[in-house]
């Protein structure tokens, strides 16, 4: 078993591939403390890191003084208003108004296997992949009983947390912050890497160096968000892609987060991670219970690759599902970019026609096909074939691509509804906003109310009417806007904190809905491009948008940022037209499809109208998806230079698991005169192989390629080069 409780010393020890995580019950009134998490270890009793023989004692010895004790033991779980002033991830109002709680240990039990957690997303293992701890708590005074739930991936570096709550007094009981996990590190000076960013440039990689004080990262826009992404790590200061310590922290959840690195006084790190306590409480009656989200924590004892590649293991293994976990993605020619809103059958058709022609194999309708919708102003929640766009309904325009060999998808955003709407005109009560107060637009929308579970049945069964309809096998799942305005009409105002949570509970609802109806339908989600590109959604959907900016360069940045923690296989990345439609940019034909063939490749153009030459290009860009699809969606991703830090030249590698091949991407931004060829150093070969450069039959040891390296020369501004090289 990967989990003991070793009963001499009052230890539970978690043991993973490369990690141990120890957890120890202390003093009389058993508080919970944190002892390790790091490199694997053998012994069963590192007690002494709990300093409990150190002042200011355990309240056994020096009850005095509890609050010193408190404030600085490293608990396994913080509670509110005892005394830890440092951050909390329980806080309560009971029936008198009154915050505080304390935890004691009560029992525990170990098995085999991982539950899933009742209406959220989670990865999930079993009994050969997993094992799970459940720590029950309580608080005799509030009658509260808090479950810590644990599970470790044994062949992995990564333990899950989340926690359950169960409210077993009489008397009814708020939640107003229950964080999922919280972990206190020795030492003071870290570092901190964290996915900032805004639309169309989403989650560039910050690293900064952190000391005493609090630096957090979170949401309250609803959704996961383009500026922050619900993922940190802390590591070592010297930690490099190959090197240190590192520990990433990323959360299960497509709403509101909080994540902060707090350097505490007598010079240790609180890390803590969960929903976002701002505009959030909970109401619990007798007997009712609550789920906080998941957090995955993956160890890294060889640097940020290393947590990177746990990470893509890990989602694409034991979080993604579907029939198309492990497979090939149909090219899809999306014409958003192509069209815009302006499109009807014919236009689509000709499109479907010479896109066949090339090898394309998908094309997906996107926004504008319904209602009256011919901009963005109008008709979200009409979810009716536009027949005067779409002449001969969507059957027939199905059947007609169907006809070219080619499936068919289509965009929908369930979430919203346009004021001007027959559903809206209908029920102006179903957006949130606050009665008597005009909520504000975005994208000339609001967002519906889904904690009435009303809207939800009626807004999923026209979906479903129109899913039904034609031979559909793709759905892109947009979401334009971010929820302001709180409000609901039917949930008590004692409730209204509950309101961001029940949202996304019923996206989840929705999404599960749709998944199990139509299991058959690819499902890629999409946020304004990148906003919520979290593991929640991976649950649901093997790919997500990653970002409304198609331009080749930007790109570099974004995509770098998502794989930090995501898998290629997840990046919905296509090629599109120049200058590109959001930087202006023109890049080579080429070098967009090396950038989108890291992530699901498509098209996002017009193929009718761009350059004779780039259309030409098309079939060898497909055999280049074809052949090496299969490495880059299951191989092993590797960072090699990054033109963020040296101004010019990007590259990164894709290794596949046996290491029999690898797949170097080389892009140069800007040309450098009078200058050599760039020389760049591979990773985790095999040294001792020989390997062959499939274009020059030059052969070099694994060694080689990797310590000495190999030349790259490049030409030219946003140029771009493949070098694949397979075992001699
Ligand atoms: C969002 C998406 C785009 C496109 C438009 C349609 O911005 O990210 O890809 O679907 O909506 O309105």
């Amino acid at each position: 078993m990967s989990i003991k409780f070793i009963e001499e010393h009052k230890v539970f020890k978690l043991d993973a591939r490369d990690t141990s995580y120890i957890i120890a019950i202390v003093d009389e009134e058993r508080f919970l403390g944190h002892v390790y998490f790091g490199k694997k270890i053998i012994d069963n009793n590192i007690n002494h890191l709990l300093r409990l023989e150190e002042p200011p004692y355990v309240p056994s010895k020096n009850n005095r003084d509890r609050v010193s004790f408190y404030d600085s033991f490293p608990t396994e779980y913080s509670t509110h208003g005892i005394g830890d002033f440092r951050e909390s991830c329980l806080r309560v109002k009971d029936k008198n108004g009154h915050t505080a709680c304390r935890l004691q240990y009560s029992s525990h039990k170990i098995y085999k296997g991982k539950k899933s957690l009742k209406g959220l997303p989670s990865t999930f293992g079993d009994d050969n992949s997993c094992t799970s701890l459940e720590i029950t708590c309580l608080d005799n005074d509030l009658n509260l009983e808090v479950v810590l739930l644990y599970s470790v991936f044994e062949e992995l570096d990564v333990i899950t947390r989340s926690v359950r709550i169960k409210n077993c007094s009489k008397d009814e009981v708020f939640l107003t912050k229950v964080l999922s996990t919280c972990i206190d590190f020795d030492g003071i000076n870290y570092d901190m890497i964290s996915l900032h960013g805004s639309w169309a440039r989403e989650r560039h990689i910050s690293r900064k160096k952190i000391s005493y004080g609090k630096h957090s990262v979170s949401t309250i826009r609803g959704e996961s968000s383009h500026q922050d992404n619900p993922f940190i790590a802390l590591l070592d200061n010297s930690a490099t892609d190959e090197s240190g310590n590192v520990y990433g922290f990323n959360f299960v959840y497509s709403g509101n987060f909080f994540t902060q690195v707090e350097g505490c006084q007598f010079d240790t790190t609180r890390v803590v991670m969960g929903i976002n306590p701002e505009d959030f409480s909970w109401k619990l009656k007798e007997n009712e219970e609550f789920v906080a989200p998941e957090v995955v924590m993956v160890y890294s004892d060889k640097g940020i690759g290393k947590m990177t590649r746990t990470f893509h293991d890990l989602y694409r293994n034991h979080l993604i599902r579907g029939q198309f976990k492990d497979k090939k993605r149909p090219i899809l020619i999306n014409n958003w970019e192509a069209t815009y809103f302006d499109f009807n059958t014919e236009k689509l058709l000709s499109i479907a026609k010479e896109a066949s022609e090339l090898g394309i194999e998908m094309l997906v309708m996107d926004d504008g096909w319904f209602g009256k919708r011919n901009s963005d102003n109008s008709s979200l929640g009409d979810w009716v074939v536009n027949t005067e766009k779409i002449e001969g309904g969507l059957k027939n325009l199905v059947d007609e691509v169907n006809n070219l060999g080619m499936e068919f998808g289509i965009w929908i955003e369930p979430e919203m509804i346009s004021p001007n709407s027959d559903l809206y005109r209908e029920h102006p009560d179903w957006c949130i906003h606050i009665e008597g107060r005009t909520p504000a637009l975005c994208r000339e929308q609001y967002v519906l109310d889904l904690s009435r579970k009303e809207i939800v049945d009626y807004i999923y069964e026209s979906i479903k009417k129109v899913l039904s309809s034609a031979n559909i096998t793709y759905v892109k799942w947009d979401m334009n806007r971010q929820l302001t305005d709180l409000g609901s009409i039917v949930i008590p105002s004692e409730q209204h904190g509950e309101i961001f949570h029940r949202y996304v509970l019923s996206v989840y609802d929705m999404m599960n809905r749709l998944t199990t109806d139509f299991p058959y339908i690819l499902l890629e989600n999409c946020s304004g491009g990148g906003a919520r590109f979290d593991p929640g959604m991976l649950y649901y959907s093997p790919q997500i948008w990653c970002s409304d900016d198609t331009d080749a360069i930007e790109r570099l940045k974004i995509q770098e940022g998502t794989s930090m923690v995501y898998p290629l296989s997840a990046i919905g990345a296509h090629v599109s037209d120049c200058p590109n439609h959001t930087v202006g940019r023109t890049t080579p034909f080429e070098t967009r499809g090396y950038v989108a063939l890291a992530g699901t490749f498509g098209y996002e153009l017009d193929v009718t109208k761009i350059p004779e030459e780039d259309r030409k290009m098309i079939p060898d860009q497909i055999a280049m998806y074809h052949k090496f699809n299969d490495l880059v969606r299951t191989g092993d991703y590797y960072r090699i230079e990054n033109f963020s830090k040296n101004n010019s030249f990007d590259c990164w590698a894709v290794v596949s698991k046996d290491k029999s091949e690898v797949l170097v991407t080389c892009i140069q931004v800007l040309g450098r005169p009078n200058h050599h060829s760039r020389r760049i150093k591979l990773k985790g070969l095999l040294e001792s192989k020989m390997y062959v450069n499939e274009e020059t039959n030059e052969v070099l040891s694994g060694g080689a390629l990797m310590y000495s390296g190999i030349n790259v020369s490049l030409y030219g501004d946003y140029s771009g080069k493949l070098i694949y090289f397979k075992l001699a």
